[in-house]
């Protein structure tokens, strides 16, 4: 399969929409990280998108909107808390988990009696979305298993040959994917950790909000074997090719002990390189997952990587790194 370049035109995203509604896959940059796209209400169409990601298809996907008018086909009900938020981080990196209608085909969520919904913020996203004029199911377009990708170069190096079209947008800005929010139990939960933290929720709704338990690294071999809630969150994730490895501790004694271990495996042959983003998160989200990438491009074995302190936004962050390290984490 030929895979159709497009630019972010209007003209473009017009043409982009055409295969959207004809029942094609079309890549497109997010505020997050690149969606792969297919019209949400096609189940044939959200089949390709797994089969295009080499996805285990009870993984759900999130189905994106483009205005609110979308919504209420979607769901059976949006709560009050619900709405608050919607409205105070919509579009925006924020993906809220509700009760899905009977319109929306199994294969979307799995098989599950929910949906994930998100109205992203970026403008070429909006307007792919609405010149569809129907909901996308998009979930990250790498191949499964793999960093997400945040630059279209990334999409390609993964999809090309693979689907029908890709927008060539910018970099995305934040870098990971968005927060799902489970909104269909008494308490909301945080499925997945992202931009949008707890404390920004409760500013909202005046409630507390938890992370699901899964998130925290002590139940990490309880979940191997269980049924998470998010089912995405049971698969190896965000692997590059090299050995990832992160080091926890102090400044001192975490820098010594990766030039010890930077040493060790030089010693041994391999390519080594060392990722600190001294503290930024910011720039840690917007890098990571392009420079695993890179560095796998450049042939690096092993890479070392400084964690982050695990507040806020920085918790959503070594959410990724810990997973792309496949729990490898060296205390100091
Ligand atoms: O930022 C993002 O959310 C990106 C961009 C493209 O919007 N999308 C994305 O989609 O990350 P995906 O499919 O790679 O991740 C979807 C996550 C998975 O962890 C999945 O298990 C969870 O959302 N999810 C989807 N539907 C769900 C549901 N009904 N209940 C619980 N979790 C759900
Ligand atoms: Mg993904």
């Amino acid at each position: 399969m030929h895979t159709v370049k497009y630019k972010s035109n209007l003209e473009d995203i017009k043409l982009a929409a055409e295969v959207i509604k004809g029942g094609g896959l079309v890549a497109f940059p997010t505020e997050t990280v690149y969606g792969l796209g297919a019209n949400a209400l096609n189940e044939k169409a959200v089949k390709a998108i797994y089969e295009a990601k080499g996805r285990p298809s009870d993984n759900p996907m999130i189905v994106h909107i483009g205005n609110m008018g979308q919504l209420d086909q979607l769901v059976q009900f949006v709560t009050e808390d619900a709405a608050k938020l919607m409205k105070a981080f919509w579009p925006g990196p924020i993906t809220f988990v509700l009760p899905k209608s009977n319109l929306v085909p199994d294969v979307v969520t799995g098989g599950l009696p929910t949906i994930a919904i998100r109205m992203p913020a970026n403008k070429i996203a909006l307007a792919l979305i609405n010149a569809s004029g129907c909901p996308i199911a998009a979930p990250s377009a790498n191949l499964s298993g793999k960093p997400s990708p945040t630059t279209s170069y990334d999409v390609l190096e993964d999809m090309n040959g693979r689907i029908d079209a890709v927008i060539e947008g910018e970099d995305c800005i934040v870098g990971i994917e968005s927060t799902v929010l489970d909104m269909t139990s008494g308490r909301p939960t945080i499925l997945r950790p992202g931009f949008i933290t707890p404390s920004s929720i409760e500013g909202i709704i005046q409630k507390p909000v938890k992370y699901d338990e899964s998130l925290f690294e002590e139940n990490v071999d309880n979940l191997k074997d269980s049924t998470p809630k998010s089912p995405g969150m049971k698969y190896t994730h965000y692997s590059p090719k090299a050995q990832v490895r992160l080091i926890r501790g102090n400044d001192e004694m975490a820098n010594s002990r990766m030039r010890a271990l930077g040493l060790e495996a030089r010693r041994e042959g391999r390519k080594v390189a060392v990722l600190d983003y001294a503290g930024d998160a910011g720039k840690a989200a917007q890098r990571f997952f392009a420079d695993l990438r890179e560095l796998d491009r450049q042939g690096y074995d092993l890479i070392l990587v400084r964690t982050l302190d695990e507040e806020g936004f920085g918790f959503s962050i070594m959410n990724r790194m810990v997973r792309s390290a496949g729990y490898d984490i060296v205390e100091e």
